[in-house]
This record gives C-alpha cells, structure tokens and sequence, in this order.
C-alpha cells in the first residue's frame, strides 16, 4: 500500500513538474485540441485527457522516442514500450518518427514499427498495422506524409510512401506507394483520385443534418486552421 502511495505521489510530482513548463502545457493544449477537431464526441478536456488511450499511447512515445536515441537507453525504452502496449492497446516502437497532431481513435490493435515514420496531423483508427515485410536491419516500414488517414483494420506494409492528403480505406492492405490526394482500397489496394466534394454527413434538410451542420460550424470557427477533411467524422 505504501508503494502505492509513493507512485502516486511521484506520477503527480512528475506531472505538475511538467505542467510548470510552457512547451509541456502547449503541447497538451494542441493535443487536446485535436481530439476535438478530430473526433465530435470529445466535448470536455477533463473526458478527453482521462479517456483517449490512443493519446496516452502518443505521450508516452514521444518520452520512450527520446530514450531510443541513447544505446544505453535503448533497452528500457523497448521494455516501457511493451508495458505501454498492456495498458492501452497500442504498440509504438521507440524508433518510429511521429509528428505533430498525431489521433488515433479507438486505439486497440495499432500497431506502428521501428522505422514508420509518420508526417503531421495524421489520424489513424483502430486496428491499423504500420507493418514491415523484411527481416533485414534497414528501413522496412511505412512512411505517411501529411494530412493522411488510415481507416480501422487497415495494413500498411513494407517502405511504401503514402502521399500527402491521401487516405486509406478501412481494411485495406497496402503494399505499393500512394500518391498524394489519393484514396487506397481493397486487397491489394488500389489507388484512385480523391473524389472532390464528397461528404460523409448526414442529409441536409433531415434533423440530424441539422445537427451536423451546426456542430460543422462550430467546429470551423473553433478551427479554422485545420484543413484535413475527415470522411468518416460522422461514424
Ligand atoms: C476510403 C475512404 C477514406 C473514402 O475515400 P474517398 O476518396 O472519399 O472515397 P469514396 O468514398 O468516394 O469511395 C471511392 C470508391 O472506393 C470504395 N470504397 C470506399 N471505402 C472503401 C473501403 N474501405 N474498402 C473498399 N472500397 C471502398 C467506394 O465504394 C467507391 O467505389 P466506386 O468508385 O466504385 O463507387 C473511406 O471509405 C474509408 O474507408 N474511411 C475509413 C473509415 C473508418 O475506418 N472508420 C472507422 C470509424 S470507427
């Protein structure tokens, strides 16, 4: 029990240490800001900071990452990575390069290898895999640009690129490059423009419509930065 304690009072010493810091606090900030861009039904801060395992996972590899880049802490990190696993579903491998505004919704079953690397505001669903195919020691993992979503289920494997602003179907199995504004499909996926237009809200003139369009709206004006439309927002 008083070991409890001790940890206790040492994750909250750690954490109002690190609240103390400007760029501590502004990162929270944009982290929490993007669960709302991200998903409508994160309403409250407290809710999101307590309830989002996917962005548990991210601050704990943006720790374990830093760890990665020492020979003498590298072991550690890969240990802490697996006990990060346990506790929220998602496997990050400390070498993987992941940007700014990374979400991942419902977390479970993401898995991201050692030399993923990974661009800004990039959202993935749940059980997406960020694979390799060889057993060599060189680059074997994915690499998404900016602005890319990857859809729940989806496989992407081997060094391919997927460019920016593109996206990748729910339970697609990727193995070839992407272009940017392109949408990949199916098994093996197969890339096709972007159609322009498409929304996946619901109807207009029907009251959840309205609703959406409302909480739309919102959305923009709180955010009026962010530019990646989602198209399974709605889901
Ligand atoms: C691929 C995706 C991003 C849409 O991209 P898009 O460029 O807007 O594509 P469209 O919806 O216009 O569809 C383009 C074509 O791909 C097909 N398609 C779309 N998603 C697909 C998928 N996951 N698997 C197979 N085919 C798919 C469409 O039927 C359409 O076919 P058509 O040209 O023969 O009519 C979206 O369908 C998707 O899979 N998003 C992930 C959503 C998700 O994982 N949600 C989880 C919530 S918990």
């Amino acid at each position: 029990m008083k070991a409890l304690w001790t940890a206790a009072a040492a994750a909250l010493g750690a954490a109002a240490f690190g609240l103390s810091r400007p760029g501590v606090r502004e990162t929270l900030r944009e982290d929490l800001d993007t669960v709302r861009r991200r998903d409508p039904a994160a309403t409250n801060d407290f809710v999101s900071l307590i309830s989002y395992p996917g962005m548990h996972a991210i601050w704990a590899h943006r720790g374990l990452h830093k760890l990665w880049q020492h020979d003498a802490t590298k072991v550690p990190a890969r240990l802490m990575s697996q006990a990060v696993r346990t506790l929220t579903g998602v496997e990050i491998h400390p070498g993987a390069t992941i940007g700014r505004r990374f979400f991942i919704d419902h977390a479970n079953g993401v898995v991201i290898g050692e030399t993923s690397e990974i661009g800004d505001d990039v959202m993935l669903y749940h059980q997406v895999t960020l694979g390799g195919t060889s057993m060599e020691q060189t680059k074997r993992h994915p690499t998404l640009g900016n602005h890319v979503l990857v859809g729940s289920g989806a496989k992407i494997l081997g060094p391919v690129v997927v460019g920016d602003n593109s996206s990748v179907g729910a339970n697609a199995v990727v193995v070839k490059d992407v272009a940017a504004d392109s949408s990949a499909v199916g098994i093996p996926a197969t890339v096709r423009p972007k159609k322009s237009g498409k929304t996946a809200a619901p109807e207009a003139g029907t009251a959840a419509g309205a609703a959406s369009a409302a909480v739309t709206e919102d959305k923009k004006s709180k955010y009026a930065d962010f530019e990646l439309v989602d198209p399974a927002i709605w889901i």
